[in-house]
């Protein structure tokens, strides 16, 4: 049986998803099979077309990935979370996807999970520590184990990023997009031990 990793973000201008998919291409590359999920998008739509990016992103990237179910957290071994900050915290759509685990919270089926978080701000100490380090609190709450990059891989130790994988937004660096892969290489052994 294979490792099941899922790895569920939001992203409005792309960078998250950039990180997103480097996280599962790490996992991949241990031999997971990786369930890469968007979370619904809430905004209204003036709001997206107010700003070329975001709509860009949710003409061009939205209808290539599928939308993130509960289910999803009920189906991994192991799943990253990932989301852009917002004035220090998670987005409003990565919470909302949250608030809905209560029944599986509840069933005790986040308990014991591989888990780990990344996330993304436009300003270099605009919140990116504050943001993951809130997407984690969940993660107590669900008795996940929290897997982070620490310094434990030489790309983790490069960007220094030890609560999760951030990026500047934009174009992902090769040392920050060597970190995301790292860090689902990381999530991935580590999950399989859980697992074992
Ligand atoms: C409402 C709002 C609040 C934000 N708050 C912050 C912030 O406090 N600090 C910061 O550096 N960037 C902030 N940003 C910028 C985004 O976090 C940043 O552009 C991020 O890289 C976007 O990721 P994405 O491209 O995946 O959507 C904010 C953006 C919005 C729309």
């Amino acid at each position: 049986m294979s490792l099941k990793i899922a790895v569920i973000y939001y992203s409005a201008t792309g960078t998250v998803h950039e990180l997103a998919k480097e996280i599962a291409a790490g996992a991949e590359s241990e031999g997971a099979e990786v369930r890469f999920r968007r979370v619904k998008e809430l905004a209204p739509a003036e709001a997206i077309a107010s700003n070329e990016g975001w709509q860009k992103h949710v003409d061009e990237v939205h209808p290539n990935v599928e939308e993130a179910v509960i289910d999803d957290l009920d189906w991994a071994d192991g799943f990253a979370l990932g989301s852009p900050t917002r004035f220090g915290l998670p987005t409003a759509q990565l919470k909302q996807f949250i608030d809905q685990t209560g029944p599986l919270w509840g069933a005790g089926k986040l308990a014991g999970k591989g888990a780990t978080v990344f996330t993304s701000a436009s300003t270099p100490h605009g919140g990116h520590e504050s943001t993951a380090l809130a997407i984690s609190n969940v993660l107590y709450h669900w008795g996940a184990v929290i897997i982070p990059p620490g310094y434990a891989t030489p790309e983790g130790y490069a960007a220094g990023s030890p609560y999760g994988t951030s990026a500047l937004t934009g174009p992902l660096s090769d040392v920050v997009s060597a970190a995301a892969k790292a860090q689902g290489v990381r999530l991935a052994q580590i999950t399989k031990k859980l697992v074992a």
